[in-house]
């Protein structure tokens, strides 16, 4: 979690530092800070609460210097207090550091630095007692020492000797008051990206705080540590080898992490999906042979052939996306799927056959259960593909292969467009897997038809955002909700569920509409809607059984459907919201998009802050 940004060159440190953060917070919004070198001094400001407090602060007392470092916290270790908020110091009030991670041994390493000379510990985090440590090195390997390039060298060893004793993960950049123009930064676990400009480099957690600035970027990798200077940088690895790599251009602009029109990147991402699951199978389709091509999988098709299992894992938004894609799989290929909670997977020894395939699905690519489950599976020595956004992350970059999901920045904390094209991207390998086995090129042409058909139909779904909304505002009064789906609409129960506690805060549970009577029913009451999503399928009359089990017991009821099913719930259902009718292998990309303008609508409703929801950060780097 966390952002970090760092900034060495000519301009004036502090805006550049502040723009940063903000394309930064969606990554944590506890608390916010900044550290600039003036002369021979770091002037730090930093507050509880978000960059705006943070901006007004900066304002009011302004930090002047042309490199400096920065932070928006998301707090593992202490309270989200002006104290705790980073940057944190060392001993001597010169080395100031900035961290995303968690310093597991931290308490050791205070113990010990506490033992050896006095040390004034400030804040609760783990971070301060990595600042102390770091410092307390650097200033016993530097007494004596006036070549000031020596000093810049020490600094990094420090560094790298402080890291070689930490257990833990981090991204950090640190600035000492007596190196100038000198910024130190290291990751293990948590992203940093180096951006290079002219005259001036950057450091952060993620290339959207910086491509205003520069789309030249250098990805570190685990165990990197760089010196970043206005003109140069130089990367070097935890054990001291000097690292050789190479600079990437950045995929999108400025323009495209911008809002726009929008008043929240959510509803601008819910609205981007035409194009997002456009992307997601473009080039990918191929007519003629009635299959999908999925050429970043780099296996043969004999070795597609060959697989036997298939484990998918993930968190959240992506571990549901998964479970969409175990039911498509299964039906399009007949290969056994099974989906498996990437914090459960990477601990508990699932039985795995020689012939199993996982996939490491993360629109981030950098979540840290997701990142373990993939690198768990590999050291077992099974072939681990991802299935991420980020074409720059670490479970990119570790997978043995993937599929790119090309949706563009997603910015807002709850996932939208990233669901609809993670679930693309499973029916493509459904298809390409079926059509290698029981899959006929009729039933196979059928699939690619039914996803070319997608974009439009979101389209016009996307129309009825306003009918959405004014039935959401129906519901403000409701102290929580249920949501009901069978088959390939049990996991949209999931993920619907899933985005209306996020941005309502309400209490939500989503279940298989069967589950109902094992238990769930005892909680219905009128004032707890149920949401049954039940287009006209082959189960509709089953889920009709269980719809009329919660009217039976005056619990409200809002159905999502086509219009067939429309028809039938007539008089049954308090409200209902129309999904265009659709081959049921794609029907979940349908249907999901109604309940995220849904949970939308009814958290603008509610006064929340939809794209900031209280205690989430977009990407969980920590454990
Ligand atoms: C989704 O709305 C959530 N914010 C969260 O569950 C998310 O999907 C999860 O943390 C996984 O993120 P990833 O796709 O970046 O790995
Ligand atoms: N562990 C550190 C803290 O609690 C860093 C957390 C973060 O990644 O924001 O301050």
């Amino acid at each position: 979690m966390c952002g970090i940004v760092g900034y060495v060159g000519r301009a004036e440190a502090g805006p550049i530092l502040l723009d940063g953060l903000r394309r930064l917070e969606y990554r944590g919004y506890d608390s916010a800070g900044v550290a600039i070198v003036d002369g021979d001094h770091v002037e730090t400001r930093k507050c509880a609460g978000r960059i705006a407090g943070l901006s007004k602060l900066m304002a009011e007392d302004p930090a002047a210097g042309t490199y400096g470092i920065s932070h928006t916290r998301w707090a593992t270790h202490g309270k989200p207090t002006d104290q705790n908020a980073h940057p944190h110091f060392d001993e001597s009030g010169k080395l100031a550091l900035v961290h995303n991670g968690v310093i597991e041994n931290y308490a050791q390493i205070r113990e010990t630095l506490l033992q050896e000379s006095e040390h004034h510990f400030k804040s609760e985090t783990d971070t301060e007692v990595l600042a102390h440590l770091v410092g307390k090195i650097y200033d016993d390997s530097a007494k004596g020492v006036t070549d000031p390039r020596r000093h810049k060298a020490l600094l990094v060893e420090a560094l790298r000797s402080a890291l070689q004793q930490v257990i833990g993960t981090y991204g950090i950049a640190m600035v000492h008051a007596d190196i100038p123009d000198f910024i130190v930064g290291a990751r293990r676990g948590s992203p940093l990206v180096l951006g290079v400009g002219k005259d001036e480099n950057f450091l952060a957690s993620d290339v959207s705080a910086i491509v205003a600035y520069t789309r030249d970027a250098v990805y570190l990798n685990d165990f990197d540590l760089v010196a970043v200077e206005r003109d140069k940088f130089e990367i070097s690895s935890l054990a001291g080898e000097r690292g050789n790599h190479s600079i990437s251009k950045v995929e999108f602009t400025a323009e495209d992490i911008k809002k726009g029109d929008y008043p929240h990147y959510m509803l601008k991402e819910i609205f981007e999906q035409p194009g997002s699951v456009c992307d997601a199978m473009r080039g990918r389709l191929s007519l003629e042979e009635c299959t999908a091509k999925l050429g970043g999988l780099n296996m043969t098709p004999a070795q597609l052939r060959d697989v036997g299992r298939i484990v998918l894992t993930g968190c959240g938004t992506a571990l549901h996306a998964g479970m969409v894609g175990e039911y498509l799989i299964e039906q399009l290929a007949q290969v056994p799927t099974e989906v498996e909670y990437a914090s459960e997977f990477r601990h508990r020894n699932t039985p795995m056959t020689r012939d199993t395939l996982v996939f490491a699905i993360s629109q981030s690519g950098e979540t840290a259960d997701t990142l373990g489950a993939l690198r768990e599976s590999q050291r077992k020595g099974y072939r681990t593909l991802g299935v991420c956004n980020n074409v720059a992350s670490t479970i990119a970059r570790e997978s043995d292969g993937g599929v790119y999901m090309h949706a563009g920045p997603e910015i807002g904390v709850a996932a939208t467009k990233s669901f609809t094209s993670q679930v693309v991207i499973l029916t493509l390998i459904g298809l390409l897997l079926g059509r290698m086995r029981h899959l006929s090129t009729a039933e196979g042409t059928c699939i690619i038809e039914a996803l070319e058909a997608l974009p439009e139909k979101i389209e016009q779904l996307l129309k009825t955002s306003d009918q959405i909304k004014a039935v959401a505002q129906k519901y403000v009064d409701a102290t929580g909700m249920l949501f009901f789906g069978r088959q390939l609409n049990f996991p949209i129960a999931l993920e619907a569920a899933l985005k209306l506690k996020e941005i309502t805060y309400l209490y939500a549970e989503g279940h298989p509409s069967a589950e109902l009577k094992h238990g769930v029913i005892a909680l219905v009451k009128p004032e707890l809607p149920s949401v049954f999503i039940v287009p006209d399928d082959a189960v509709f009359s089953k889920n009709l059984n269980n719809i009329e089990q919660v009217r039976a017991r005056k619990g409200p009821i809002i159905a999502v459907t086509t219009e067939s099913g429309a028809a039938k719930l007539k008089g049954i259902a308090d409200d209902l919201i129309l999904v265009p009718d659709a081959d049921d292998a794609v029907m979940p990309v349908l249907t999901v998009i109604p309940l995220q303008l849904f949970a939308y609508h009814l958290a603008v409703a509610l006064g929340r802050d939809v794209d900031k929801p209280r205690n989430l950060a977009k990407s969980v780097t920590v454990e």
